[in-house]
């Protein structure tokens, strides 16, 4: 990692002196550094940098703004990776939401370097007291995986490359991965993934990892894996089929979030799921109008080809909810409605359990990590009625997309003790101080907080 986070200050350390809006009174900086942040106009404003020049033309320090405490968000300190020479820092005074602050710098350190973009200058950190470096060392590092795995284009992250770093996720915490693949679905009974993924050159198939003791609470979380979302036979137009190398978001968002629960040693029996396909043309893809049974047995119209997120992710979610999981979640680039309703940052989340709800949105708080709740509403439900089979894959006009494709995940979901379903962007369409444009992890670190105070362990 570009930032290296030190338990103790080393002698040379660099002060980085942290200023709310309009706040230079009252920063404890020298007086003289003070006067310099006034003559470059730094006013504190959120995520701005100024470095403090020293004698000779060395380097003294930096202010980092940390803007009105309404709008404060402790990870604009990731403003810091971008703009500080290279080097040993420290905050002068620890910021009041520390961890987040150092997270935040870990975060915005990222930048994706497969292709030959350099990484950012390497810094080293101290943690200030009290921040548990190893905790924020695991979210960022979870977050790492998650946006390289979307960085990475389709031609390079199809369903075998997928398959491929889940096996290295696994191998690294002694997990184990099954994986059942091209006709072999058929034989399984997941016909839906067989479906949507089989006129792809690289075979559709499903990830089964598991890891943890067998008799600690079961939680299983299912990831959709489209590696690439042509739209199928109902083509997306170039717009929209530009940023599809993303529909495998929440395929790496869940293994952003294994990441994070098996280093922190959570106690449960942890069940990862994701079926990895292509929704690609060919002369033997699913079509329009088409009923495809269903692993649950459940018969399904196919109103859109497009709508492929939701066909695969049932049968992987009625293979979970078989042996009754205490929680099932699934996370899912599923729809543009959900953008609609809330843009890209804050994702809507679905559940009919209130307590987990509560303790979503307060675990969302805690780590800077948005969520919203919105209602899986049962009579809408009938907009998915069909005039052939038991359920259609869309409904006919765009109302509350989001919340219909959760009520259509629902039908797939019956033993499961708790479920909720997360309709994720899995993208960063605008450059912010902890998130550069690209891949995004989100929602997983909420999750794994709500998770590592219901069973505990390391986190
Ligand atoms: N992967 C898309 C959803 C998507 C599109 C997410 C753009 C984020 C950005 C999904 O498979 C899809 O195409 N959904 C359709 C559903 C429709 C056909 C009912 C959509 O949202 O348009
Ligand atoms: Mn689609
Ligand atoms: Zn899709």
């Amino acid at each position: 990692m570009p930032v290296t986070l030190l338990t103790s200050k080393e002698a040379s350390s660099l002060p980085v002196y942290t200023v709310a809006a309009d706040g230079l009174d009252a920063c404890n900086a020298p007086k003289q550094a003070i006067t310099w942040a006034r003559a470059n106009g730094f006013s504190g404003a959120a995520g701005t940098v100024l470095i403090v020049p020293g004698e000779a033309g060395a380097v003294a320090g930096a202010f980092l703004g940390l803007g009105t405490s309404d709008a404060a968000n402790p990870l604009c300190a990731g403003a810091l990776a971008r703009h500080l020479p290279e080097g040993d820092w420290h905050f002068a005074e620890a910021p009041k939401e520390a961890e987040l602050a150092v997270l935040g710098l870990m975060l915005g350190a990222y930048s994706f370097t497969r292709y030959g973009k350099k990484p950012r200058n390497t810094l080293r950190f101290a943690a200030p007291e009290g921040v548990d470096a190893a905790r924020v060392e695991r979210l960022a590092g979870g977050s790492f995986l998650a946006r390289d795995l979307i960085n990475t284009p389709a031609g390079d992250m199809g369903p075998d490359a997928l398959e491929v770093a889940t096996r290295e996720l696994a191998s690294e915490h002694g997990a184990t991965l099954t994986v059942t693949a091209g006709e072999d679905l058929l034989k399984e009974n997941l016909p839906m993934i067989h479906a949507v993924g089989r006129a792809a050159e690289v075979a559709p198939r499903l990830l089964d990892l598991r890891w943890g003791r067998d008799d600690a609470p079961k939680v299983t979380l299912v990831g959709k894996g489209v590696c690439f979302d042509t739209g199928g036979l109902d083509l997306k137009p170039a717009a929209g089929m530009l940023l599809m190398k993303k529909d495998m978001g929440g395929a790496a968002n869940v293994l952003g979030l294994a990441s994070m629960l098996m280093a922190a040693k959570i106690d449960i029996r942890l069940r990862v799921l994701i079926p990895a396909v292509e929704n690609a043309v060919a002369g033997n893809a699913f079509r329009p109008g088409d009923v495809l049974t269903s692993r649950k047995g459940l018969t399904v119209e196919i109103g859109n080809t497009d709508a492929e997120g939701r066909l695969v992710l049932a049968d992987a979610m009625a293979l979970a909810d078989e042996e009754e999981p205490e929680l099932l979640i699934d996370m899912a680039t599923l729809t543009g409605a959900a953008r609609v309703a809330l843009g890209p940052d804050v994702p809507p989340f679905y559940t009919d359990d209130e307590a987990l709800a509560a303790a979503l949105a307060q675990a969302s708080q805690a780590v800077a990590d948005p969520l919203w709740r919105m209602p899986l509403w049962k009579p809408y439900l009938s907009r998915l009625d069909s005039k052939i089979a038991d359920i259609n894959n869309v409904s006919l006009d765009g109302f509350a997309g989001s919340p219909i494709a959760g009520l259509f995940l629902g039908r797939f979901v019956e033993k499961a003790k708790s479920w909720a379903h997360f309709d994720i962007y899995g993208w960063n369409p605008a450059d912010k101080p902890h998130a550069p444009v690209g891949g995004e992890a989100q929602g997983i670190r909420a999750i794994e907080r709500m998770l590592a105070e219901r069973y505990g362990g390391a986190s």
